[in-house]
Order: C-alpha cells, then structure tokens, then sequence
C-alpha cells in the first residue's frame, strides 16, 4: 500500500518522507525527483522551458505509473508535490489509491520555512510578497487537502520523528 505526503510546499513532505522510512523500514518514492530523472531536467527547468500545464501532466503520468507498479502487499511512502492533488485526476487517484496524510502547517510556518528557499519552487517566483503569495495558493489549496486526504497531522512545532511516529499510528503500521 502506498502512503501518501501530501501539504504545501515547505511542511517537510520529503523530510517526513525520510524519517518514516527509516521507522518502517520501507521503500521511499519522492513524486518530484521520479519526474526529474524521467524529464532528465530540474523541475525549475521543466516549468521554465515546458510551463506549469507541461508539468502537472507529468505529474498525473507519473503518479499513474507508480501507483500500477505498486505491490498491494509492500508499503512504499511517496512524497507528493505541493500541488499535485490540485489536478482533480490526481486528487482522485490520491485517494482512491494510496493511504493519504496531510501535514498541515500554519502560514506562519511555512512563511518561516520558505524563506530564503523560493528559488528551487516555481509556483513562489516572482512572488513580491511571500506571505501573500502562500495566502493565495493556500485559499485554492486548503480544502483540497482535507478532501483528498485521509488523516491530517498537525506539523507546527512538533519534529519529524514525531509527526512520523503519529503517521505510523494513524495508519496502523508496525514501527520495525
Ligand atoms: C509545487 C510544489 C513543488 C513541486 C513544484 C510545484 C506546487 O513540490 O512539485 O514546484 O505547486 O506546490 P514541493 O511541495 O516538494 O516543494
């Protein structure tokens, strides 16, 4: 079965990712760096030269394929993109297929965590204000979130190990 991360960008989907493997000691899928080493470019290079509808195609495409691949007797963790859930066919393959949490984060927390770390993240370029910037994604976004997923875990303040320990609960697994 494939746990899904799901939340904005900067709520730690890949760092969460990483610690919950290590405590089940399972595989670990990070939906970005499978559609870099598929494109053979960087994400910022795949928005700048293809643009953002290229992109989430990519997305849905490599969301398909991993979710076929997947054994339904193996747990994989697979790291979404912020914004993947936003196209309605991977919001619905997210839920139909995958066991999904959502680490919600405060505006204060992730205006904190992005800060100085834009440049890597398209959908923050050219943003005057960030705060505002992760206002507006966040107003489309939120709800979509909460739809999509299946548990939500609260991230402000608390450490990776933690926020993995109460996803391997929610979720039933055996911490190996
Ligand atoms: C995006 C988030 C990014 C990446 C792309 C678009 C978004 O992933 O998929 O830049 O729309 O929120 P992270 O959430 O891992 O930064």
């Amino acid at each position: 079965m494939i746990i899904s991360l799901t939340g904005f960008m900067g709520c730690g989907k890949s760092s969460v990712g990483k610690t919950l493997r290590t405590l089940l000691s399972c595989n670990l899928l990070d939906l970005d760096t499978y559609i870099e080493e598929k494109a053979g470019k960087t994400i910022p290079e795949i928005f700048k030269e293809d643009g953002e509808p290229a992109f989430r195609k990519m997305e849905l495409e490599s969301l398909k394929e991993i979710c076929s691949e997947a054994k339904e007797d193996e747990d994989i963790i697979l790291s979404l993109g912020g914004g993947t859930i936003m196209t309605p066919e991977c919001a619905e393959i997210v839920h139909d297929k995958t066991s999904c949490v959502y680490l919600r984060a405060t505006i204060d927390t992730l205006v904190a965590t992005l800060t100085g770390y834009e440049s890597g993240r398209p959908m923050l370029n050219g943003a005057t204000d960030l705060r505002t910037r992760i206002e507006e994604l966040m107003q489309k976004r939120a709800a979509v979130y909460e739809q999509t997923a299946h548990y939500i875990v609260d991230i402000d303040g608390i450490s990776y190990e933690d926020t993995s320990a109460e996803i391997a609960s929610l979720t039933g697994r055996k911490v190996k």
